[in-house]
């Protein structure tokens, strides 16, 4: 197979769920943050003006543990209702979940894992596609530079919490894209191996 660094980050990529609690530099994490800047994004007509290089994100960098703690505090609840709910509709979904929590530190994080950075990509709603290529710029980035990293939906469940929505500065018009979560990775193998498996993709050819 054809291979080059951009190949083997992009290969090589698997979502981090077990971190070494060392920090991130912060010129590692604005590297990171450039490469998610630097995404495609849809222009805009705003008041008749053309737009054509509207960057419709902007990022949150949350290293501060009890900032941590606030969002794990009011993201854990959600979290484990909705895997209750898979033990019956998801049996061996749930069963993985249960695996992972058996192998994390105590304590027991299971929606950011821990990890030394929770990253939120903040944007527009209606800029879903450019905010998600940002996201995925940025995983690979953090792969490049020997960094794990993980797309948590469930953290980005905080909008109920009005202290956090106004630490996050969250407009109404604006949604939560990611988080993502950082660090250097402990064990990506041993997580891994436990959650996917990829499949051979389907393509059809014209
Ligand atoms: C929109 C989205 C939401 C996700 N939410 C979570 C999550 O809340 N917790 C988690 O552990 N992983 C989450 N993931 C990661 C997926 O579980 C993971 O990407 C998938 O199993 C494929 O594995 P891979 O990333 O190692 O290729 C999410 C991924 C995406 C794209």
């Amino acid at each position: 197979m054809m291979t080059n660094p951009v190949l083997e980050a992009i290969y090589n990529r698997r979502s981090c769920r077990s971190f070494k609690p060392e920090p991130i530099s912060k010129e590692i994490i604005n590297t990171i943050i450039e490469a998610g800047n630097r995404a495609p994004s849809q222009g805009r007509v705003e008041k008749g003006k053309k737009d054509p290089l509207f960057q419709p994100w902007r990022f949150v960098v949350v290293e501060n543990p009890e900032f941590k703690n606030q969002l794990l505090k009011t993201t854990l609840p959600i979290w484990k209702k909705s895997t209750e709910q898979m033990k019956t509709l998801f049996p061996e979904m749930y069963a993985k979940a249960m695996r992972l929590q058996e192998v994390m530190d105590e304590p027991k994080d299971m929606v950011y894992y821990s990890a030394p950075v929770i990253l939120f990509i903040i944007g527009l709603a209606e800029y879903a596609v450019s905010c998600a290529l940002a996201c995925q710029n940025i995983m690979i980035a953090a792969q490049s530079l020997g960094l794990g990293s993980c797309y948590v939906g469930f953290g980005s469940l905080v909008k109920g919490d009005a202290e956090i929505v106004q630490t996050l500065e969250l407009t109404d018009n604006e949604r939560i894209y990611g988080p993502i979560i950082l660090g250097y990775p402990k064990d990506i193998p041993e997580a891994h191996a436990m959650l996917s498996k990829k499949e051979e993709p389907t393509i059809k050819w014209i």
